[in-house]
């Protein structure tokens, strides 16, 4: 089965790794887009509040037939210690089943002090985790 490389990026650092790794993968690649760009007081502000809360952004709807993929690879940044709140919107789009591997750029490379319940939500949709990684984008 096919792999897909879904993405949410608010600065272009995530989608470089994304874009990279659908290459070296031969995936199809997916971008989760926010409705309306943030301005950096907005997502400095508002993102970062909604990602503590892990509450769900406002999205463009993601057009995917899941049902072709076996696995999801899912990149998005760090927001505030959590990921950015479109990671919530693609957690709920994530059909049960699929081998889900996570991977979070953040500033300083580390998203420990979230990854349990990140996991957590993920499995919960009958996802299984086969990977997680952080990724110190420069
Ligand atoms: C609103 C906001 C909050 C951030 N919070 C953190 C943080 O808590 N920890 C961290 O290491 N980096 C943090 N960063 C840095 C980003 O996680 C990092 O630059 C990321 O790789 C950017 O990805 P992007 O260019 O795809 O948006 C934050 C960036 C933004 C915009």
């Amino acid at each position: 089965m096919k792999t897909l490389v879904l993405f949410y990026s608010y600065s272009g650092k995530t989608r470089k790794l994304a874009e990279e790794l659908a290459k070296k993968e031969n995936a199809e690649i997916i971008e989760v887009k926010e409705k309306n760009k943030r301005s950096k007081f907005n997502a400095y502000v508002f993102g970062s509040i909604a990602a503590v809360q892990r509450k769900q952004a406002e999205i463009m709807p993601i057009n995917c037939d899941f049902s072709q993929y076996g696995k999801i690879i899912v990149l998005v940044p760090i927001w505030a210690g959590r990921p950015a709140p479109a990671m919530n919107n693609i957690i709920n789009a994530l059909p049960a089943g699929k081998e889900v591997e996570l991977i979070f750029t953040s500033g300083s490379g580390n998203s420990k002090g979230s990854a349990e319940k990140t996991k957590g939500l993920v499995e919960a949709r009958g996802c299984k985790v086969v990977k997680y990684s952080d990724i110190r984008a420069v």
